[in-house]
């Protein structure tokens, strides 16, 4: 084994349900001997079942496979409800606002909020189970009150991330049929409030026929405009709802939420999912993965736009009956030790962020943590992107004193929950490595006909048996989830799940994840779709054409570059530099207004033609090794024009 392994310390996991890899390897061998039988023990043990499942796993109809069939459960009695016999005045989630402000709502006030939502939506708004409700809203205690209120009545929730634009936002509620959209009047970020309101206003301008009512939660009280018969003060319909609701009993497999992510291709997919098999998993993630045990105080920086904010900030720790935080803020306002300051305060003993966070953290106040008395912690998460290791060195030595286990944790949108992480407890930890399968996961790196991929070399990261907190369906469009999910590899025969990530294993068997295989760009940890950008920027109207990559950045993991080809003579060529800086403003203020500020590039050549093959598919890879400025190994012959590489890589060496 290479010297770099880091060892789990076992005082700090005395309760450990994985407690070494004896039983990490024991548990692996249970799911493999009787797959079903184990998943059903968990089942049982772990859901407050309504009406007992018929059918472990069906696969008669696969890739759309359904777990605990005929099941009957409710996700926020889960969540909520089934807590309040023995943990009322337990704190569930610690709020902290953008300047400072608290709030905790213990499990009762949860339930509280959460029943007199639901009611609010049935009786103000009509809501009934499976109408779809979008939610636009920033990270507020409300947030997670509204998503459980949908549960609570089986409303489908699709949360759209407040820094998304009113045409994104307009496309997901389009997409979604929604009937009720849930707001905020804005929210704060460094000091300052900004709003949310109004991009509703301008989403629901066009083409939004299914959305009936607007409910506004009150949160910086700055003026919004309110439409008679439309909109509705969520601080004044609350008031006079009564605080009981009985929980709509669900099916297993009727859909819990929607969540748009983006693909390689077209426009965001509605990734649908479960009710047992996700809270299950996300219950049973929160349990290996972060040791969760009940005095713990778990915060996860992600935001509830992302299904990190789902799983990890309102689902899973509440399934477990565990305190969450909920941040409003940026992690370096008022300055960069805002989160460790936060981690004394509320003596956090799990914390869960991104790569580009702790990046910027490390960048910005190196030194910030040992102001701090950080030693509650047990566990540092990381999700989102690979860690690069001078990363991993500084989170695990500043902030985790080099006590506290990394758990790099690798997952996607579509599989609910963590898949490759390192159990705390157990696993011996290389640096910026996502380690082992959890168990009962079929994570396997292999080639497009199943052949498992040699050691020391790249392959497709696939999980090669459905489960439980699996995806569903593409919500709308069941022919592009089997086209995306399951066309591309195949074992013994049968399609399998493939991520769209490439990894490697080494001859430990540790895995690393070694990034997308697709045109999509992971920034700051959130994904990207290369169409989506593209298909914004084609919209000015003097650009002809135009290609979208991936660019290292410090702090981003990775930036957008765009290659576009104007329609007049480049300006450039013309010494003009001041107009090319013009469209490039021009270009972002598009870009911002049809995805949002998370979409904008960080660099653009505007070049004469693109690297085409004469079939006019565009060489994305060629572009790729222009703008990283490495060598281009690609066979440049079939290309229709082989003289625009050179032309092109001078042009972006004259960039920097
Ligand atoms: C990437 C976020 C390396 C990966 C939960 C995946 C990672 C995409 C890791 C999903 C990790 C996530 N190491 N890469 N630990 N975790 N990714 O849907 O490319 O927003 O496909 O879900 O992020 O992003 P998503």
């Amino acid at each position: 084994m290479s010297k770099d392994i880091y060892y789990p310390n076992p005082e700090l996991f005395p309760n450990a349900r994985i407690p070494d890899m004896d039983s990490y390897y024991k548990l692996v061998d249970e799911f493999k001997n009787d797959y079903e039988g184990t998943w059903a023990k968990f089942a049982d043990e772990k859901i407050d079942w309504f009406k007992p499942y018929e059918k472990v796993l069906d696969e008669s109809n696969a890739p759309f496979y359904k777990w605990f069939s005929g099941g009957e459960l409710n996700v926020a009695y889960q969540c909520v409800d089934r807590h309040l016999s023995s943990k009322k005045n337990k704190a569930a989630i610690i709020f902290e606002g953008d300047n400072g402000d608290q709030r905790v709502l213990t499990y009762r006030e949860l339930s509280y909020e959460v029943n007199k939502t639901a009611n609010m939506f049935k009786n103000n708004f009509g809501v009934k189970k499976g109408d779809r409700v979008v939610i636009y809203m920033p990270m507020i205690p409300e947030s997670a009150v509204v998503m459980l209120a949908c549960a609570k009545i089986g409303a489908i929730h699709s949360v759209v991330f407040g820094g998304f634009s009113a045409e994104a936002l307009r496309d997901r509620i389009i997409d979604a049929g929604a009937k009720l959209v849930v707001t905020a009047d804005g929210a704060f970020r460094k000091g300052k409030p900004y709003m949310l309101k109004p991009v509703v206003d301008k989403a629901l301008e066009e083409g939004c026929e299914s959305v009936e009512h607007v409910c506004i939660v009150e949160r910086n009280g700055e003026d919004i405009e309110w439409i008679e018969g439309r909109d509705y003060s969520y601080n004044e319909l609350i008031k006079s709802q009564s605080p009981k609701c009985e929980p709509e009993p669900m099916e297993a497999e009727e859909p819990l939420f929607l969540l748009y992510t983006s693909g390689s291709t077209g426009k965001p997919k509605g990734v649908q999912h479960s009710q047992a098999g996700y809270i299950l998993w996300a219950q049973m993630t929160m349990e290996w993965v972060f040791d969760i045990q009940d005095n713990d105080t778990f915060w996860c920086t992600a935001d509830i736009g992302w299904i990190t904010g789902h799983t990890y900030i309102v689902y899973g720790p509440l399934a477990c009956g565990a305190t969450t935080v909920m941040f409003e803020g940026v992690p370096t306002f008022p300055d960069a030790g805002r989160c460790w300051k936060m981690v004394e305060e509320y003596q956090i003993n799990q914390f869960y962020t991104a790569p580009t966070a702790i990046r910027l953290l490390h960048k910005m106040g190196a030194d910030e943590p040992s102001k701090y008395d950080l030693s509650s912690l047990r566990v540092l998460g990381t999700v989102g992107e690979p860690i690069d290791p001078p990363a991993w060195k500084w989170y695990y030595e500043a902030v985790g004193g080099s006590r506290c286990s990394i758990v790099d944790t690798y997952w996607q949108t579509e599989t609910g929950g963590h898949m490759i992480s390192p159990i705390p407890s157990a696993t011996p930890i290389k640096p910026a490595c996502a380690t082992f399968p959890l168990p009962g996961i079929e994570a396997e790196i292999i080639e497009e006909d199943g052949t498992p991929t040699p050691v020391g070399e790249k392959g497709f990261m696939c999980i090669t048996k459905p489960w439980p907190s699996m995806i569903r369906t593409i919500w709308n469009d069941p022919d592009r989830f089997v086209k995306s999910y399951f066309s591309d590899c195949k074992k013994d025969g049968k399609a399998v799940y493939f991520t769209g990530d490439g990894a490697m294993m080494d001859e430990d068997g540790y895995i690393t994840i070694t990034g997308r295989t697709d045109d999509v760009i992971n920034v700051s940890g959130h994904r990207m779709g290369t169409a989506e950008v593209e298909a914004a920027i084609k919209k000015h109207p003097n650009v002809a054409a135009v290609a979208v990559v991936g660019k290292p950045h410090e702090i981003k993991g990775e930036g957008i570059f765009a290659y576009v080809v104007l329609k007049s003579v480049p300006v450039s060529q013309k010494d003009e530099v001041a107009d090319d800086l013009e469209t490039i403003k021009e270009i972002n203020a598009i870009i911002k207004e049809e995805i949002g500020a998370i979409a904008l590039c960080d660099g653009m050549a505007f070049v004469p033609d693109l690297p085409k093959t004469r079939s006019g598919k565009i060489m994305r890879r060629i572009l790729r090794s222009i703008v990283k400025g490495e060598p281009i190994t690609q066979d440049t012959s079939t290309l229709e024009d082989p003289t625009i590489v050179p032309t092109i890589e001078e042009i972006v060496k004259g960039l920097y």
